[in-house]
């Protein structure tokens, strides 16, 4: 089994090109934020530490991001690899990432700093289907109606406001951008300029896994 890793800083667009490039790759969407949002949610042992990372715009530690990606790959969609968003976002993340499964590909999609906030505090998602729109740069077709599964439901993540990108801008360039070396050695990572329209992103992404 083959998988993919979508890389690069908070609300670069990983989810967003995620969700369009599932269907060609076949493999499945594995996003640990969310994945950490649902045990938040459902307030499970986990969900309750990681929380008070997420809401300080921090990393969780290693050991119960490594926990979960452990567990998730045994699913059954995963046997033939998947499409990580957001993991591995440190070295020892990277590591125990290789003795799980062969990485084929780590996208990483470039958009400068200046541009993050605005991104992050214009974001919102679907409630039902989890597909993620924009305020100005990427709303629904049709005002209040989720152009993937037509709900009319929408929510914002409780960790999208100023303050908080700021930290976690900060813990991406301090503990998460060293990764790109580390992949750039092993001659299978592949920059992609994110600071362009979504359809352009997504062509260069589909070009770079052919
Ligand atoms: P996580 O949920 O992974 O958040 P993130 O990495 O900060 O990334 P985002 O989901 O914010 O952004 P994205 O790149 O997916 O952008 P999106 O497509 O939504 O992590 C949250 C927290 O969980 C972390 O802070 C940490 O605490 C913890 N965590 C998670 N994984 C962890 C790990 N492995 N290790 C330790 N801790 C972990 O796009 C953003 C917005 O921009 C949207 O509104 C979208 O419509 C818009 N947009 C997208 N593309 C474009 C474009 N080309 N032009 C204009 N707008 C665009």
């Amino acid at each position: 089994m083959e998988s993919i890793v979508l890389f690069g800083p908070p609300g670069a667009g990983k989810g967003t090109q995620a969700q369009r490039i599932m269907d060609s790759t076949g493999l499945p969407q594995v996003s640990t934020g969310d994945m950490l949002r649902a045990a938040v949610s459902a307030g499970t042992p986990t969900g309750i530490e990681a929380k008070k990372y997420m809401d300080a715009g921090q990393l969780v530690p290693d050991e119960v991001i490594i926990a979960l990606i452990k567990d998730r790959i045994q699913e059954a969609d995963a046997v033939n690899g998947v499409m990580f968003d957001g993991f591995p976002r440190t070295i020892p993340q990277a590591e125990a990432l290789s003795g799980i499964t062969e990485v084929s590909h780590v996208i990483a999609i470039e958009v400068p700093d200046g541009k993050i906030v605005e991104r992050i505090c214009g974001r919102y998602t679907c409630a039902d289907c989890g597909a993620v729109f924009h305020d100005s740069f990427n709303p629904t077709t049709v005002e209040g109606k989720c152009d993937s599964c037509g709900s009319g439901q929408f929510k914002r993540r409780a960790d999208d406001n100023a303050d908080t990108v700021m930290s976690r801008l900060n813990a991406y360039h301090e503990q998460t951008s060293p990764l790109a070396d580390w992949y750039r050695l092993k001659g299978i990572f592949h920059v992609i300029d994110g600071d362009r329209e979504i359809d352009h992103i997504t062509e260069d992404i589909l070009s770079a896994l052919k």
